[in-house]
């Protein structure tokens, strides 16, 4: 039990218990859409914020305070292990992460670092001390990469279109990929777990390229490794909830509902009901507006936000979410209307 949280919403709807309302939050919620994030981002370039506990902490409070969030997920990135197992990471105005020294063959593999904990300090300490700045109001998310979605920035040397570096590799040299994937593996569940003794109390699992894999890769290249890191969290923090978030993989809904994660994530692109009948109660379901809509106006928002909460239907394990990250061109009204129309529209009652 979270007790040290005013406001545990989040967690007790992770875990599918009774809540009198629906939580929200919003995936990228710390971000370019906040004149507030861009004023500290003025003075400051992107990894220096993350690797500055005091800035790190700043920025993840203030979609709490501004647009009424009931949770606050830790400002950093999931590049964050690769750059700490030893890849030179820059973030380039117009084309977003690069790795200079991408990994393409074994010793690639070989030469990265290992028990990176030490490298990711700055993580705990940013978390202990946005945990300590709220004080309880809302409860803390911790993230991290999963190894499929790392492991195409690490191999492509940055974002992809069509993942054809990556894809090549898989299907010409798919022991060095597993190498890769077992290499991450270890390193996101400690990863995860010290965010967690640092005080976060749920966590999140970001596969976001996983829906680019065919079926049977999927199967092996993702699934599986997010299976081995639920099952390590698992054995370490009983307690504290799993969110795994796999964008495009709807087709495989009742295997991630099978991963013991106690949320799925949902992309825009499904249908809530259908998604909750998929997964048969398993899990919680977390999402998922299309973030385009916010970029309408605060009337369409409210309407597809009442759509979206009655597609979930009766009882608990709905967190109202985007189906992806907030894009930087939302007006600030707007990402307020969403979260007020959950806390107007998503009341539930709660029989004692
Ligand atoms: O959600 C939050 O508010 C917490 C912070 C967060 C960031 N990145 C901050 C960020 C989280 C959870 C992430 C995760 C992340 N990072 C993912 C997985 C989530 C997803 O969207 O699927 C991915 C794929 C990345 C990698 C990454 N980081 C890219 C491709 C980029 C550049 C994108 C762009 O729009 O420029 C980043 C940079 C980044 N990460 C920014 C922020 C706020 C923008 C940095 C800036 O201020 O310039």
């Amino acid at each position: 039990m979270s007790s040290h949280l005013q406001n545990d919403l989040l967690i007790r709807a992770a875990k599918q218990q009774p809540v009198e309302r629906t939580p929200v939050w919003m995936m990228r919620q710390a971000g370019r859409y906040l004149p507030e994030y861009q004023a500290v981002r003025e003075k400051s370039d992107f990894l220096t914020m993350c690797k500055t506990p005091e800035l790190a902490a700043e920025v993840t409070i203030q979609p709490v305070d501004i647009v009424g969030v009931d949770a606050a997920i830790i400002f950093s990135d999931i590049l964050t292990i690769p750059e700490a197992m030893g890849l030179s990471l820059e973030f380039v105005k117009g084309s977003g992460p690069v790795f200079d020294n991408p990994v393409r063959n074994i010793d690639d593999v070989e030469s990265l670092g290992k028990n990176i904990l030490p490298e990711l300090e700055y993580v705990g300490k940013a978390i202990e001390q946005t945990v300590s700045q709220l004080n309880g109001r809302v409860p803390v998310i911790g993230f991290s990469g999963a190894p499929w979605t790392l492991a195409t920035y690490m191999i492509e040397g940055g974002s992809s279109i069509d993942y054809k570096v990556a894809k090549k590799l898989l299907y010409s040299q798919p022991d060095l990929l597993k190498r890769l994937i077992d290499a991450l593996i270890p390193e996101i569940i400690e990863y995860l777990d010290m965010q967690i003794e640092a005080g976060a109390d749920i966590v999140q699992v970001f596969d976001s390229w996983g829906g680019v894999l065919a079926p049977a890769e999927f199967e092996e290249f993702a699934l599986k490794p997010m299976t081995l890191i639920v099952e390590g969290l698992k054995t370490r923090n009983p307690d504290t909830p799993v969110i795994v978030f796999s964008k495009g993989a709807r087709t495989h809904l009742p295997s991630l509902a099978d991963t013991g994660a106690d949320v799925v994530s949902l992309d825009w692109m499904v249908d809530l009901g259908w998604a909750r009948e998929q997964v048969q109660d398993k899990v919680a379901l977390q999402g998922n507006l299309d973030p385009a809509i916010l970029l309408t106006d605060p009337t369409i928002i409210e309407e597809e936000t009442k759509n979206l909460l009655s597609s979930y239907g009766d009882g608990f394990g709905h967190i109202a979410n985007l189906g992806h990250g907030i894009t930087p061109d939302v007006p600030v009204e707007n990402a307020k209307a969403f979260v007020q129309a959950v806390k107007d529209f998503g009341i539930k009652e709660v029989n004692c």
